[in-house]
């Protein structure tokens, strides 16, 4: 542990304040002065987590390219003055490598990707360099860089192989993926895998984990070809929303989501060590899944405009038609469970890009009026990482 991490700059001093009084008891306390390496932290997810991480009283280094779209989340609430972010490439070794070395972080987050089906056939070749030779390089720099006491690398629920039946996925199901960007995240498993037996073994101080949500809904999301960000896009051009695969059911979920599964998993990888190794699953609650029609439908109703029709047959690529996940080993060993339903989801995340839309000026307090009403509705469910102390060992359920 560090000292207190630096004031941000630009932030004022009632938010410090404001943000100071919800770090002490979440995650057990695990982030407060702890320097954390996010790559990724331009992009969607990561600006999400970087705030978060921010709030919770770390002190947050950054690693990646340049943010992957216009607007971006991370120029929205000004990260970039709160931040230690080193602009690089995952495939840059000696570059990350040097990154590290200035930061050294306790934990990493490793979330750079190419994180895009679509995109993963136009170039394939990027896509598994990015992905694959990404955590190589990432876990190389961990290997000898002695701050680093635990990693959460950030996969995702089509490294399996998808079989489309009814029978969600369980950590120690086959590994796979049909398309470039899927396969890419079953081989980030495998690599993930290997070096952990190989490198991270049990008289290592390095603790290694992955983590598997499904597709999260929040605002701030511009990347091409995800849906809410396509039904954005096409309202504000007051054009129909136009939906490939409407029938297609996958595991929504809002961002704060699989973030709390990752910084609850990270904070356990802290406390409990090799404990918590391996593979983890983050989605929403059986059930819970609904299909991309029904998601649109919602999403069109809280915004209070567009509408829609499904794609033609020649507008459609193969993405997988049914993907569920199965959390119960989430339950039962980290205490970890969904807390927002998917019309939650989305009606928080229509609320955030109206007002992105209206031009509201503080497009943070939105994003931190999300987390500190998903905190309380997790809090409500008296969810271990809502408590003071993380140190429950796995036989408990995580449940303090
Ligand atoms: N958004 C989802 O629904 C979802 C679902 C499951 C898994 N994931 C995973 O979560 C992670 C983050 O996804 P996101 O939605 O925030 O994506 P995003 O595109 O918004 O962000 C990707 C980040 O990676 C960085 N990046 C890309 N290529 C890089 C490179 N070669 N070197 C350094 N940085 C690079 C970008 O600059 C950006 O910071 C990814 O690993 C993705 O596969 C996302």
């Amino acid at each position: 542990m560090t000292a207190a991490p630096p004031t941000p700059r630009g932030v004022a001093a009632d938010t410090i304040e404001r943000r100071a009084g919800a770090r002490a008891e979440l995650f057990g306390g695990a982030y407060v002065g702890r320097r954390v390496l996010v790559t990724g932290d331009t992009g969607f997810k990561g600006s999400w987590l970087c705030a978060w991480l921010s709030n919770l009283g770390a002190s947050v280094a950054g690693y990646a390219l340049a943010p992957p779209t216009t607007p971006s989340l991370f120029d929205l609430i000004g990260l970039d003055g709160e931040v230690a972010h080193v602009a690089g490439d995952v495939r840059d070794l000696a570059a990350l490598s040097a990154a590290v070395a200035v930061c050294r972080p306790e934990i990493v987050f490793h979330l750079a990707a190419q994180p895009l089906v679509r995109p993963s056939y136009g170039d394939p070749r990027d896509t598994f360099e990015t992905n694959v030779m990404g955590v190589v390089n990432l876990l190389e720099v961990v290997r000898s860089c002695p701050s680093v006491s635990a990693v959460v690398n950030v996969t995702s629920d089509k490294c399996y192989e998808n079989c489309e039946t009814t029978v969600a996925y369980r950590e120690d199901d086959a590994l796979g993926g049909y398309d470039p960007y899927s396969a890419s995240k079953g081989a980030s498993e495998l690599v993930t895998a290997a070096y952990r037996r190989s490198f991270f073994g049990r008289d290592s101080a390095v603790c290694v984990a992955t983590a598997r949500a499904g597709n999260v809904i929040g605002g701030g999301d511009w990347a091409t070809d995800r849906l809410v960000p396509d039904c954005v896009r096409a309202i504000a051009a007051g054009h129909e929303i136009v939906v490939r695969h409407p029938a297609a059911v996958r595991p929504w979920q809002h961002v704060l989501e699989s973030l709390s599964g990752y910084l609850w998993l990270g904070a356990r990888l802290l406390a409990d060590g090799h404990a918590c190794e391996g593979a983890w699953n983050f989605g929403p609650a059986a059930g819970a899944t609904i299909s991309v029609a029904e998601l649109v439908g919602e999403f069109v109703a809280a915004y209070g405009a567009g509408s829609w029709r499904a794609a033609d047959d020649r507008e459609r690529i193969h993405e997988a038609g049914l993907l569920l996940l199965d959390c119960t080993k989430s339950r039962d060993e980290l205490g970890w469970t969904a807390v927002w339903d998917a019309r939650a989801a989305v009606t928080r995340t229509a609320a955030w890009y109206r007002g992105w839309a209206a031009g509201a000026a503080d497009l943070r307090g939105a994003l931190e009026a999300d987390i500190a009403d998903y905190v309380r509705a997790a809090g409500a469910l008296g969810l271990p990482w809502t408590s003071a102390k993380a140190s429950a060992t796995a036989a408990d359920g995580g449940r303090l």
